[in-house]
C-alpha cells in the first residue's frame, strides 16, 4: 500500500538509495536534507525526480513543526558521519546528530501526526571493540587498547584476565556498549532517544545498527567518510591508500543495497519494533584487503602505505552477528564483498574525486589524534 514517507538525509549516500527504492515501490517520499557542503560539492545529479525535497537543516529549530501531518513513516538518516572529525568538532556533531533527533522527537510529541513507524540510523561504532573469545576464559568484551600498548605497536586485543591474544567473533546486539568517540556517543543517543520516545508514545521504532556501509554515491570528496571511499579517492588521484596500524584490523563492509533492503524490511514488518538490530554481512574484511582489492580493480601499480600509526578512538575488530536481523526481519545480505567492490569501482571510475586526505590527516596530526 502506498505510504507517505519522510526521509531525513534523503539526498545522502544511504538516503538517496533508499528514496529510489521507496519511490519504485510507489510510495510518496518527502526528503529533508541540508546538502551538507562537506559531502556535496553541488546538488547531486542522482536526486530522484519523483521525490519531494526540502533543502533544510535538521538543526533549524522549527523545521519539523507541523511537517509530519500525514506522514506514516519517518526514516531518520540525517547526521554528521566522521568519527575522527567528531573529536574536534564536538558542538557541530552533537547539535546535528543529537539536537536534530531531539527536534524530530519533540515534533512527534507536540504535533498531531499519523506516524506508525520510525527508523533511526544507529551505528556499529557504539559497540567500541567488537566481541572476542579467549581460549581460556571464553567470551570477553575487552576494553579499548591503552596508550602504552599502542606505543609498543602491539595492535591486537588481549584478555583482561590472562593477557592472551584474543580472537574476534561476531558482535551481537547484547554486547555491552562502549562508546569511544563523540560520534559514537551521538549515535547511541540518537538510538536511545528514538527508542525511548517511540515506546512512551506507542510509535513502533527500530534502530538499525549499520556496520561499515559502502557503495556508489558515497562522497569521494569527503575525507572524513568511510575507508573504502577515502582509499578510492586516493587511488584515483594517483596516491597510495594510507593504512593505519598494520592493516590487519577488520570491519564488516556491507553494501548500501543490503542496507536499503534492511530499511524496507523494517518498514514493512513489525518484528523488530522497539528493538536495536545489527545490519552488516556477518563477515570481517581487513583494511589491508580493502586497499589491495581496490588497487587491483583500478589496475593501479601503487602499494598501500602501511603507517603503523594509530587513529585515536579506532577499534581493532568489529563485525556483525546478524542472527537477530535474520530472525526478526528475514534480512539476508545479498551482495558479496567482491561484487560490491566491483560495483563501487565501476561507479568511482565515472565520478570525480577530490583527494582531501592530506588535509584531514594533517588536522588529526595537529590535534594529537594520530599516534605513533
Ligand atoms: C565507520 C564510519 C562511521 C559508521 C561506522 C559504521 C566514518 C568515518 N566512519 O566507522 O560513520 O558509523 O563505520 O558504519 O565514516 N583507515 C585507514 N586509512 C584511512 C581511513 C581509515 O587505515 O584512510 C582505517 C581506520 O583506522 C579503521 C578502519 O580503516 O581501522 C575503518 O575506518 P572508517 O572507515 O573510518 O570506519 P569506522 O571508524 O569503522
Amino acid at each position: 500500500m502506498t505510504k507517505r514517507i519522510l526521509v531525513t538525509g534523503g539526498a545522502g549516500f544511504i538516503g538517496s538509495h533508499l528514496v529510489d527504492a521507496l519511490v519504485a515501490q510507489g510510495h510518496r517520499v518527502d526528503v529533508i536534507d541540508n546538502l551538507e557542503p562537506q559531502v556535496h560539492k553541488a546538488k547531486p545529479d542522482y536526486l530522484n525526480a519523483k521525490a519531494h525535497y526540502a533543502f533544510q537543516d535538521v538543526r533549524d529549530p522549527d523545521l519539523f513543526d507541523g511537517a509530519l501531518g500525514d506522514v506514516e513513516v519517518v526514516v531518520h538518516l540525517a547526521a554528521m558521519v566522521g568519527v575522527g572529525q567528531s573529536m574536534y568538532q564536538v558542538t557541530r556533531y552533537v547539535d546535528a546528530n543529537v539536537g536534530g533527533t531531539a527536534r524530530l522527537l519533540q515534533a512527534l510529541v507536540e504535533w498531531k501526526h499519523g506516524v506508525k513507524k520510525l527508523l533511526v540510523a544507529s551505528s556499529m561504532s557504539i559497540y567500541g571493540e567488537g566481541a572476542y573469545t579467549c581460549p581460556t576464559h571464553g567470551p570477553v568484551a575487552p576494553p579499548l587498547r591503552d596508550a602504552a600498548q599502542l606505543a609498543r605497536k602491539d595492535w591486537g586485543t588481549h584478555c583482561p584476565d590472562c593477557g592472551t591474544s584474543l580472537a574476534p567473533v561476531a558482535t551481537p546486539e547484547t554486547k555491552p556498549l562502549q562508546t569511544n568517540s563523540v560520534y559514537a556517543v551521538t549515535k547511541r543517543d540518537q538510538e536511545e532517544l528514538c527508542l525511548i520516545t517511540g515506546r512512551a508514545y506507542g510509535i513502533p521504532t527500530v534502530a538499525l545498527r549499520f556496520f561499515n556501509v559502502y557503495g556508489p554515491r558515497q562522497s569521494l570528496d569527503n575525507p572524513y567518510t568511510g575507508v573504502a571511499a577515502i582509499f578510492q579517492s586516493r587511488i584515483k588521484n594517483g596516491q597510495p591508500p594510507v593504512v593505519f596500524e598494520d592493516g590487519d584490523q577488520s570491519r564488516d563492509f556491507v553494501s548500501v543495497h543490503d542496507v536499503v533492503r534492511s530499511c524496507l524490511l523494517a518498514i514493512e514488518a513489525g518484528g523488530a519494533d522497539y528493538r536495536a538490530v545489527n545490519v552488516g554481512t556477518g563477515t570481517a574484511t581487513s583494511i589491508l584487503d580493502v586497499a589491495q582489492v581496490l588497487l587491483r580493480l583500478y589496475r593501479s601499480p601503487l602499494r598501500p602505505s602501511i603507517e603503523n600509526r594509530f587513529r585515536a578512538g579506532d577499534v581493532r575488530h568489529c563485525f556483525a552477528d546478524i542472527s537477530l536481523a535474520r530472525r526478526l526481519l528475514s534480512y539476508k545480505p545479498a551482495i558479496s564483498f567482491g561484487d560490491g567492490m566491483r560495483e563501487l569501482v565501476e561507479w568511482g571510475q565515472k565520478t570525480s574525486a577530490r583527494d582531501g586526505f592530506t588535509q584531514a590527516y594533517d588536522e588529526l596530526n595537529k590535534k594529537g589524534l594520530l599516534e605513533g
